[in-house]
């Protein structure tokens, strides 16, 4: 199974319950997880069974349909599921489309717009795909930082859209996944789905980047966004900033591959983003080893923000943005459907 396609997904719905792959076991093994309570779907978020910001909201809008069945109250239902993680404005997007369903829209016709929402997000991504590889040049050498895949998405991803499509047309392309600690996603998740579709990878930790820039080994940086704002400020997984500092001291582009669905036109600026705090235990050890000493504090912002200013372009499913964003972000959010 590769995910060069839309025929692979981290989500599903199967026989009543929503099927998650553990994201946390990857890439020791493949485990699937049948969630058929309410509970289990907000759990499966909060615990990141499931991440990335479009896999997140896709499983919440299952999560409300699965709540139909079950015979709850859908306010009760999104309330439970809005409450599992703070960042990714898609979450709270699709549960928003959830909700404006009519009131006496039965449990098949909410499990039909959960299903509209994962087909729409497979096609944003090859749209994404499509738009972003004409960016990228032949023989480059491309930086990612987290996991902005298939994994993270409906299917085939954001970032690593620009970076399929560009592998399909044809161009010479490397990938350099930056480890992304403490939770590794671009070591454990981007370097495992790549490898299966013969995507050349290469994992470095977070701390080597500026280092490669500067001996000429890096072409250009793209990542995904969890909530991309007014001004261009895009949020995306901690240490996503450094990355966009080191690529403007070195004269690098850093693109972002976003679906219109992670904007959020009602924040003028990043400052306004809730930034979620994860637990302090994914820093004090790694794979399951102390490695700070008892009783000294840690902090653990789960993402940052990349100024608008260290943004080369916005690449969405509806075409790119580019400075000034403000009006660029406006207009492409018009032509979205
Ligand atoms: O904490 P995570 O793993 O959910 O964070 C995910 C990211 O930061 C991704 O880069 C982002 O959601 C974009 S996914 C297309």
């Amino acid at each position: 199974m590769t995910h060069l396609d839309s025929s692979w997904s981290p989500v599903a719905w199967r026989d009543g319950a929503v099927i998650l792959l553990d994201q946390r076991r990857l890439p020791m093994e493949e485990l699937y997880m049948r969630c058929d309570t309410v509970e289990a779907v907000a759990a499966g978020i909060t615990d990141m069974v499931v991440r990335g910001a479009p896999a997140i909201g896709i499983t919440a809008a299952y999560g409300v349909a699965l709540a139909a069945r079950l015979g709850w109250d859908r306010d009760r239902a999104i309330a439970v599921l809005a409450s599992t993680r703070p960042t990714a404005v898609n979450l709270f997007w699709a549960l928003e489309r959830m909700r404006r369903l009519s009131p006496n829209a039965d449990a098949d016709e909410q499990l039909a717009e959960a299903v509209r929402i994962h087909d729409e997000d497979k096609a944003i991504c090859q749209a994404i795909g499509r738009h972003g590889e004409v960016l990228i040049p032949d023989g480059a050498t491309i930086l990612t930082h987290c996991n902005a895949g298939a994994l993270a998405t409906g299917a085939y991803g954001t970032a690593l859209a620009v970076i399929r499509a560009a592998h399909a047309a044809g161009k010479r392309i490397q990938v350099i996944a930056d480890e992304t600690r403490p939770y590794l996603q671009g070591a454990r998740l981007t370097a495992w789905e790549l490898h299966k579709d013969g995507i050349p990878v290469t994992v470095i930790t977070d701390n080597m980047a500026g280092w490669l820039m500067a001996k000429g080994q890096i072409d250009c940086a793209i990542v995904g966004s969890d909530r991309t704002v007014r001004n261009g400020d895009v949020c995306n997984k901690i240490g996503t900033y450094s990355v966009a500092v080191l690529c403007k001291h070195h004269g690098l582009p850093f693109y972002a591959a976003v679906p219109v669905s992670t904007f959020d036109l009602t924040m003028a600026t990043g400052a306004e983003i809730p930034i979620e705090e994860r637990p302090a235990s994914e820093v004090t050890s790694f794979t399951g080893t102390r490695v700070v000493p008892e009783g000294v504090p840690v902090r653990n912002p789960s993402f940052d923000v990349t100024p608008a200013s260290l943004v080369t372009a916005i690449i969405t499913e509806v075409g790119i943005a580019r400075a000034p964003f403000e009006p660029s972000l406006a207009a492409l959010a018009a032509q979205a459907p």
